[in-house]
This record gives C-alpha cells, sequence and structure tokens, in this order.
C-alpha cells in the first residue's frame, strides 16, 4: 500500500450548461443540455488519485445540505477517506459552468459556499492526518492561509508538496519555497511568473522562473499539448495520449494532479508519475463531467500500455 495522499481544497456541485454562446446583458438563449454532477478542484483531485490507486484523504468544509451528500456519494464510490468538517451555517457551494458547445472549451464562476472559512485551526486540527501523508496536494479555491498552513504542514511531516495554483491568484512570499511542485496551466504560469507561455521554450522559462522563487520543480500543463515537468536536473515534455474525440476538458488538470500525486506516493519517478498524469487526463476528456470523468487504474494503465 502506498503511502497516503492528503488533500486540501473545496467540493461543490458542478451545474454545467451547454450552448452555443453565452447569453449577453438582459438576453435569454435556449441552452442544449444541462448536467449536475460533483466538482471543486480539490475534490476532483481526491477523486482522480483514489481512483487511480491512492490511499487518498480529504480535507474540506461542507454544508448540512444535499450537495454535501453528493460528495459523500462520489467520495465513498471512488473510496476517498472523508475528512470533512461539517457546519450547519451556510451552504456547499456549486460552480457554474458554461460549455460552448461547438469547441468543448468552458468558462466557470465558482462559490466556495463554507469551504470559503477553511482557516488555519482547521489545519492544526487536521495535523494527525497530514502528518501521516505520503504526497499533500492543495489549490487555491479556499483561503490562502489555509493553503500555506497546510503545505507547511505537509513539508515539516517530510511528505512531498505540491501546489496546484489554480484559480490564479498572487502567492504570498515564501509560498512557492513550501511547494516540491507547482502546477500551473499557461495562463497560471504567466499571472505567477509574468512570462507569456506559448509553447515549449516559453514554459521552460516560466519553470525557471517558478523554481527561481523557491519551487523545487513545475508542472506545467499545456492543454491539448500535454506538460512539461521542468526543475533542477529534470526536464520532460509529455505529450497527451489520444484516447478518443473530446467531450469535455472541465477537470482535466485534476484529473492530471490527482493521478500524478497517486503516482508519486506509489514511489515513480516524477517523469514517469507525469506520464501516468497526463494519461489519466488524456482519459477524462473523452467523458462528460468533472470528478465522474476521472479514469480508473486499469484504464490508466492499459492506455499507457499500448
Ligand atoms: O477544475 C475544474 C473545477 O473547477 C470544476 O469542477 C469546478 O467546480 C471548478 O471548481
Ligand atoms: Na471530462
Amino acid at each position: 500500500m502506498s503511502a497516503p495522499v492528503v488533500i486540501l481544497g473545496v467540493f461543490v456541485a458542478d451545474t454545467a450548461f451547454r450552448a452555443d454562446r453565452l447569453p449577453r446583458h438582459g438576453e435569454t438563449i435556449l441552452g442544449r443540455e444541462f448536467a449536475l454532477g460533483p466538482g471543486g478542484k480539490g475534490s476532483n483531485q481526491a477523486v482522480a488519485a483514489a481512483r487511480a490507486g491512492a490511499d487518498a484523504r480529504m480535507l474540506t468544509r461542507l454544508g448540512d445540505d444535499a450537495f454535501a451528500g453528493m460528495a459523500r456519494e462520489i467520495w465513498a464510490g471512488a473510496g476517498v477517506t472523508d475528512h470533512a468538517i461539517v457546519q450547519s451555517e451556510g451552504y456547499t457551494g456549486a460552480a457554474f459552468i458554461f460549455l460552448e458547445h461547438t469547441t468543448g472549451q468552458n468558462a466557470i464562476i465558482v462559490c466556495p459556499g463554507v469551504a470559503a472559512d477553511l482557516s488555519v485551526a482547521d489545519i492544526a486540527q487536521w495535523g494527525p492526518v497530514i502528518d501521516g501523508a505520503g504526497v499533500v496536494m492543495t489549490q487555491l479555491e479556499q483561503p490562502m492561509a489555509a493553503a500555506e498552513a497546510f503545505l507547511a504542514r505537509g513539508r515539516a511531516a517530510g511528505a512531498v508538496t505540491i501546489l496546484n495554483p489554480a484559480p490564479a491568484a498572487d502567492l504570498p512570499p515564501g509560498m512557492l519555497a513550501l511547494c516540491d511542485y507547482v502546477t500551473p496551466n499557461e495562463s497560471e504560469a504567466e499571472g505567477l511568473t509574468g512570462i507569456a507561455v506559448h509553447g515549449l521554450d516559453d514554459a521552460r522559462r516560466a519553470a525557471d522562473a517558478l523554481v527561481a522563487q523557491g519551487a523545487g520543480a513545475a508542472i506545467i500543463t499545456l492543454g491539448e499539448n500535454g506538460a512539461l515537468l521542468h526543475g533542477p536536473g529534470v526536464s520532460a515534455h509529455v505529450p497527451v495520449v489520444p484516447a478518443g474525440p473530446v467531450v469535455e476538458t472541465t477537470g482535466a488538470g485534476d484529473a492530471l494532479n490527482g493521478a500524478f500525486a497517486a503516482a508519486l506516493a506509489e514511489g515513480r519517478s516524477p517523469e514517469e508519475a507525469l506520464r501516468f498524469g497526463v494519461t489519466a487526463a488524456s482519459l477524462s476528456v473523452t467523458r462528460p463531467g468533472a470528478a465522474n470523468s476521472m479514469a480508473r487504474r486499469e484504464e490508466i494503465e492499459g492506455l499507457l500500455a499500448r
């Protein structure tokens, strides 16, 4: 059994609307399709890690409502251990997801609900869980102070630390020095470094800048061009693995991060782990939904072996 992957983050209910375009102010348009399903970057990553074979543990806050039930259902099905603090004041969050029918691209508004109350005191309460981790991973949908305290605790416990800096935000000084891996997409990498990423050369320069800010190494996700792992003594570009027509890319980054963490926790090299993560993401985009589209270990191994 590999060491636990402990994830701090947010669960929300994704409400996905597929339409030809966004409405203008004051306008109503007919959509093509609606879907309600489990989302939230942290929860998506936990589900991805568990389905990929990890002993995944989820730290978050949930309300006492129907959306919290949706969280428990997806976690139980995937084998994610639920460490959520439940609070009756407030609500479990939700995301509005606009899916552009012609391109499959999305635009998202996420309201974290009670997960916006995640605090440094919560991290202290979860200390024993974090201390048992092989890998800790978080994102930026919950307050920055909680993310920072979580990474610091994971680092102190000797875990491998991963920050997926999404959605884009300014990081406090010293934050990247807590991270063995930082995993932005192209626009998040630009926000953090000022370097516009339009290809592998730019991505390598942005990764160097992230390492100069303190990160151990960077993984820059490049959409349909896969991902780049780059840092001291390591540089590898991993292309996507064609797995079928692209249906929905929501959560593809979460698929990559979750499976990458799972593979690191079982002792694979960073490059092997990234190959595993990119393969998981390649599978996830061929299916609708976010958490529901995460790949299982056998599927990932099967596609890798092909
Ligand atoms: O990364 C994808 C996720 O971002 C969606 O599931 C949505 O909930 C937003 O948080
Ligand atoms: Na998907």
